[in-house]
C-alpha cells in the first residue's frame, strides 16, 4: 500500500486515495472520501489493512467539524475497512447504507442498528446546506450498492462503478491517452462487473444518459484517480465494456512462476 495522499478536488471534497499493486496486472486505486457539507459525509473506508493510516487521513480530513454521516457505497472489503474505529472516534457519526448493506455487515463487522440509516435509491438526505439522493450506479459488484451526486459540487459518487486498473508506475489517469484510459477502465469493469456482456446494451446506454442529463463535473469512482475532466470519457467507457473481452485472471502456471521469481 502506498501512503494516502489526501487531494482537495473540489472546495467541497477531499479524496483520500490508497494505490495497490496488482501483481501482472496494474495499479488498483481504492478511494476514500470527505464531503465537507454543513453535516459532513465520509463516503467509504478502504481496507482493513490500511485501517490505522485511512483513521488518521480520514480525522485530519474532517478537521474541527465531526462528521454527521458515513456513507458505505457497499460492504466489500475495500470499502469497510475502518468503519469500526470511525464509529468509535465519533460518537455521533452514523452509517448510511441499505438494509441488505446492514445485513451483510452483520455477518463480520457488526454496526448497531441505532447508528445506522438506512437510506433506498431514490430516497433523500439532508446534509443541512444540500441534499442528496442514492442511485444506484450503471454496474456494480454488490447488491446494496448506492451512490449519491452532490448538486452543490455537482461530483457523482460512483463506488465501484467507473473504476480503471492502471498501468504500473502510473497513479493519475491524466498520464494516460484516450485508447489507455479505455483499455484501464475496461480491464477494471469487466473484473469487477464481468456480467456486463449480458446486459442490455439499450437500457445501459439509457442509465447512461441519465448519468449524463446530471452534468456531473467529476466522477468519483471508488477506484479511479480522482480527476475533474474526462466524464465523456468515463460515460463512454462504460458504454463500451459489453463488448470488452472478459477477463480471466491468472491460472495456476502463472502463479507458480511469480512465487517462484521471489
Ligand atoms: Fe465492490
Ligand atoms: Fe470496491
Amino acid at each position: 500500500m502506498s501512503m494516502i495522499e489526501p487531494s482537495r478536488v473540489h472546495k467541497d471534497i477531499t479524496a483520500l486515495p490508497t494505490f495497490h499493486h496488482l501483481p501482472g496486472i496494474g495499479i488498483l486505486t481504492i478511494n476514500s472520501f470527505v464531503l465537507h457539507a454543513e453535516q459532513p459525509v465520509i463516503v467509504d473506508t478502504g481496507t482493513s489493512n490500511d485501517r490505522d493510516k485511512m483513521v488518521a487521513a480520514i480525522i485530519a480530513a474532517c478537521g474541527d467539524t465531526a462528521p454527521s454521516w458515513l456513507w458505505i457505497t457497499h460492504t466489500d472489503a475495500d470499502h469497510i475497512g475502518s468503519v469500526a474505529p470511525l464509529l468509535e472516534h465519533f460518537p455521533r457519526l452514523k452509517v448510511v447504507t441499505t438494509y441488505t448493506g446492514l445485513v451483510k455487515m452483520g455477518t463480520h463487522s457488526p454496526v448497531d442498528p441505532r447508528r445506522v440509516r438506512l437510506l433506498n435509491p431514490g430516497e433523500t438526505l439532508d446534509l443541512g446546506d444540500r441534499t442528496i439522493t442514492a442511485m444506484t450506479p450503471p454496474l456494480f459488484d454488490a447488491p446494496e450498492t448506492t451512490g449519491f451526486h452532490d448538486p452543490v459540487s455537482r461530483a457523482l459518487f460512483s463506488s465501484d462503478c467507473f473504476g480503471a486498473i492502471l498501468p504500473a508506475g502510473t497513479n493519475s489517469i491524466n498520464d494516460l491517452g484516450a485508447d489507455e484510459l479505455l483499455a484501464a477502465q475496461t480491464l477494471w469493469t469487466s473484473i469487477d462487473t464481468p456480467w456486463v456482456v449480458k446486459v442490455d446494451r439499450s437500457l445501459l446506454a439509457d442509465e447512461l444518459d441519465e448519468l449524463r442529463d446530471l452534468a456531473p463535473s467529476m466522477i468519483l469512482s471508488a477506484h479511479l484517480p480522482a480527476t475533474a475532466a474526462m466524464v465523456d470519457a468515463h460515460l463512454a467507457g462504460i458504454a463500451a465494456a459489453p463488448f470488452a473481452k472478459p477477463f480471466i485472471g491468472h491460472n495456476q502456471a502463472t502463479l507458480t512462476q511469480m512465487l517462484q521469481g521471489r
